[in-house]
């Protein structure tokens, strides 16, 4: 199916200049492309909000603290299969059970400087597209606050 998700290059990926090689990874497969893209620094509120699931944990004050360190690059990518598909290209979120090959496989060594994230289902990927993009978000679409 035709789907799009929302994916963050967080600030490590930012840092360590690879911006380049992640979306290069994205844009070369067939049928996806780059529908919206914007660098920016992320605020308090903005990863309250992205990470509503994770408020309270014990590793969120820490989350919070890594993801507003310096700017991320928020991306929508439409394609097929292309929430699944990113997941998979970006690895499990420990990059030690990430395989080679993928972006947290290849580049990253520990949970939280995971270089990149990505919805995880349709749902999720239209409200954090109303998070990071709202002129973007369809009509049809029902965005939770
Ligand atoms: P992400 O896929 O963006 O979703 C939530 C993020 O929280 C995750 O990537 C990690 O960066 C971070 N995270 C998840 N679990 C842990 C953990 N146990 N310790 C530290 N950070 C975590």
């Amino acid at each position: 199916p035709l789907q799009r998700t929302l994916i963050l290059l967080k600030p490590d990926a930012v840092g360590r200049g690879l911006i380049g090689e992640i979306i290069s990874r994205i844009e070369r497969k067939a049928n996806w492309h780059i529908a919206a893209m914007d660098l920016r620094t992320l605020d308090v509120a903005t990863l309250e909000r992205h990470y509503a699931e994770h408020v309270g944990k014990p590793f969120f004050g820490s989350l919070v603290a890594f993801m507003s360190s310096g700017p991320s690059v928020a991306v929508i990518v439409e394609g097929e299969h292309v929430i699944e598909g990113v997941r998979l290209l970006a690895g499990r979120t420990n990059p030690l059970e990430a395989g080679p090959g993928t972006v947290r496989g290849d580049f990253a060594s520990v949970t939280q400087e995971n270089l990149i994230h990505a919805s995880d289902s349709e749902e999720s990927a239209e409200r954090e597209i109303g998070i990071f993009f709202p002129s973007a978000v369809r009509r049809d679409a029902r965005v939770p606050a």
